[in-house]
C-alpha cells in the first residue's frame, strides 16, 4: 500500500458542484454521500428507468434514515433539494469541480466517456473513476490533461461503506489525488492512498477469496450457504463470498476478475470462474436482477441466508 503523504491538503468546499456519472448501484450511493456533504450533484444515465430507480433508491434510504432518528427530517429534505438528475450532461459538465464515473467496467467505454468529458469540463476539473480493477493510467491515456484523472474508489453500498481507494496512475496530478483523498475525507470516509495496479487494494486480495470459494461449488465440497455461514460466523466475515458477489453483480465482478486476471498475464490464480460465467450469460446478476446465487424474488424457496 502507497502510504497516505500527510502533506495538508484542500477539501473541495461543499459548494463545489460534483457530477457523477452511471446510476446504478455505486453511481447513486455516491451521488447521495456528495448530497449529504452539502454539494449540488448531477446525477447521469444514459437510461431514464436507472434514474427513476435511483432517485426511488435515494429517497427510501433518507426516508429509512429519518425513521430510524440517524438523520433530522429537514437534512433529508436539504439533501434530496440538492440532487438532480438528468440524461443530459452537457450543461452541467462544464460547471463541476469533481466527475466522479461510474458506468460499466469497461476500459474501452470509459475511455470514451473521459475523453468526451474533457472537451466539456473547465481546466481545474478533477475527472475521478470508480473503477474496480481498471488502470487510472490507461483511462487516462488519451486525454490531453492525463494529470487530472485520479480513480475514487468507493465500495458498496457507497452510503455506509466507509473506505474509498484514491488511485493514482502514473500521469495523476499528486495535487488531485491529495484533493479528492481530502474530500472524501470530509465526506466521512476512510481514504486510503493507493498505486494503480490492477484491482488495487482491495479487489487484489479479494479475488482469492471469491475464486476458492467458487472452486469449492465447482468441485461440489460444499453449497453455497454452508460456505457463506462458514465464513460469516466461524470467519467473521460481515458476509459470505456467495452473498457477496450477489451484491456486488456477476456483471461487474466478472469483469473486475478478468480485467485482473489479463493484466497479470492470465496468472491461473485469478481465473474466472465457470459458474460465474454462466450466471451472467442467464442475466442472473444477483440482487439487482432479484437472482444469483440465491432467489431474491417474492416468494423464492432459496433467499440469501
Ligand atoms: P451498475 O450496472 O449497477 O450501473 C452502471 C450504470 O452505468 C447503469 O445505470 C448504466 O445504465 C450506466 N451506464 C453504462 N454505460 C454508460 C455510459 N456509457 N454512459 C452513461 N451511463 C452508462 O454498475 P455498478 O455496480 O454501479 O458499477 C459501476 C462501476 O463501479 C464499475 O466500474 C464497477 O467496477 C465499480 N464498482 C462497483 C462496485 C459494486 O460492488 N458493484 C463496487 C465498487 C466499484
Amino acid at each position: 500500500m502507497t502510504q497516505a503523504t500527510e502533506t495538508p491538503s484542500q477539501a473541495l468546499p461543499p459548494s463545489a458542484p460534483v457530477l457523477v456519472i452511471g446510476a446504478g448501484a455505486m453511481g447513486r450511493g455516491i451521488a447521495q454521500v456528495a448530497a449529504t456533504a452539502g454539494h449540488p450533484v448531477t446525477l447521469y444515465d444514459l437510461d431514464a428507468a436507472q434514474l427513476d430507480a435511483a432517485k426511488a433508491a435515494i429517497e427510501r434510504d433518507l426516508a429509512s434514515g429519518v425513521a430510524k432518528g440517524k438523520i433530522p427530517a429537514k437534512a433529508a429534505e436539504a439533501t434530496q433539494a440538492r440532487l438532480t438528475y438528468t440524461q443530459d450532461f452537457r450543461e452541467t459538465a462544464p460547471l463541476a469541480a469533481l466527475v466522479i464515473e461510474a458506468i460499466v467496467e469497461n476500459l474501452e467505454v470509459k475511455k470514451t466517456l473521459f475523453r468526451d468529458l474533457e472537451a466539456l469540463v473547465a481546466p481545474h476539473t478533477i475527472l475521478a473513476s470508480n473503477t474496480s480493477s481498471l488502470s487510472i493510467t490507461a483511462i487516462a491515456a488519451p486525454l490531453t490533461h492525463p494529470e487530472r484523472v485520479v480513480g475514487m474508489h468507493f465500495f458498496n453500498p457507497a452510503t455506509h461503506m466507509k473506505l474509498v481507494e484514491v488511485v493514482s496512475g502514473l500521469q495523476t496530478d499528486p495535487a488531485v489525488a491529495e484533493t479528492v483523498q481530502a474530500t472524501a475525507r470530509a465526506w466521512g470516509k476512510i481514504a486510503v492512498r493507493a498505486k494503480s495496479t490492477p484491482g488495487f487494494i482491495v479487489n487484489r486480495v479479494a479475488r482469492p477469496f471469491y475464486g476458492e470459494a467458487l472452486r469449492l461449488l465447482l468441485e461440489q465440497t460444499s453449497d453455497t450457504a454452508t460456505i457463506d455461514a462458514i465464513l460469516r460466523d466461524a470467519g467473521n466475515f460481515r458476509m459470505g463470498p456467495f452473498e457477496l458477489m450477489d451484491l456486488i453483480g456477476h456483471d461487474v465482478n466478472a469483469a473486475v476478475t478478468r480485467s485482473v486476471w489479463e493484466a497479470y498475464g492470465y496468472d491461473p490464480r485469478f481465473q474466472p470462474s465457470l459458474i460465474q460465467e454462466e450466471l451472467v450469460r442467464a442475466g442472473h446478476l444477483g440482487r439487482k436482477s432479484g437472482r444469483g446465487f440465491y432467489d431474491y424474488r417474492e416468494g423464492a424457496h432459496n433467499p440469501a441466508p
